[in-house]
């Protein structure tokens, strides 16, 4: 796997030694890590891939995901052993944990997994799984001020809300980290502790939503990190798809 201009780098922050593969360009961190889990190579527990440039981002819902040199951050963990569908939402706990420490901001999550800030979309997350492992790839706007027509209405950034530069390595070191350690802390399951921490950061929750099949107010999370709506039929469970929050997006 070694098709790119590629750097490795081996360091460790509090307990975790990460493993950082840096790339100069590729269609897509996440399509590299699933070639990585793939092949068989052997991996190092807690392993990321960084990348400047991204040709061929994808995002939620076969969606592609648009990102600029300098201006975005796309990075890929590589979580073993996963136990648990809730995986995804605790990756957003994670990657919330980091963020809110450089935003003087409130920073929310829209469910499963968008990191939003004042309504509008700050990182998005695609969480894959490829032989008992995931793939969580995280996109977050650091260093843009003007976004694409269509998504100009919903988009921000960190350099919008806090004025600053972000360095994308620097920020993906800690970015990981959180994520890792997040995990770990929740033994890798949405537990009751992790709901409890989750829920009141969700912008959902109490809120008019609208999914694929069901209208209602989003009450709560289950154990698998389904949301909960209440329709006027009663309790509906959705674990995908798009969930639209009224006011929001
Ligand atoms: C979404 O909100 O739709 C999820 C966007 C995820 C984008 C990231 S960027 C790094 C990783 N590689 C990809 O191709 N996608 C994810």
């Amino acid at each position: 796997m070694q098709a790119f201009d590629f750097t490795e780098e081996k360091i460790s922050i509090m307990n975790l030694s990460l493993n950082t593969i840096k790339l100069k360009s590729v269609d897509s961190t996440n399509n590299y890590a699933k070639a990585l889990l793939k092949s068989g190579e052997p991996l190092m527990p807690y392993t990321v891939i960084y990348t400047k440039e991204q040709t061929k981002g994808r995002g939620r819902l076969g969606r592609s995901w648009h990102s600029k040199e300098e201006e975005s951050l796309c990075m890929s963990l590589i979580i073993p052993n996963i136990r648990s569908s809730g995986i995804t939402l605790l990756c957003a706990l994670g990657v919330h944990r980091a963020l809110r420490r450089l935003c003087p901001q409130k920073l929310q999550i829209k469910w499963p997994n968008d990191i939003i800030c004042e309504n509008k979309k700050l990182c998005g997350i695609l969480t894959e799984g490829v032989k008992g492992f995931a793939v969580a790839g995280i996109g977050i706007n650091l260093n843009s001020t003007d976004f694409p027509a269509d998504i100009a209405h919903k988009a921000t950034s960190l350099r919008v809300l806090t004025g600053k530069l972000f360095d994308g390595e620097e920020l993906c070191r800690e970015i990981a980290t959180s994520v890792f350690e997040t995990i770990e802390e929740y033994g890798g399951m949405l537990t009751e502790d992790a709901i409890r921490e989750y829920t009141p950061l969700c912008a959902n929750m109490g809120r008019e939503v609208t999914a694929e099949n069901a209208k209602g107010i989003a009450t709560g999370i289950d154990p698998d990190g389904s949301l909960k709506i209440a329709t006027e039929k009663g309790i509906a469970n959705i674990s995908f798809g798009e969930v639209i929050v009224t006011d929001i997006y």
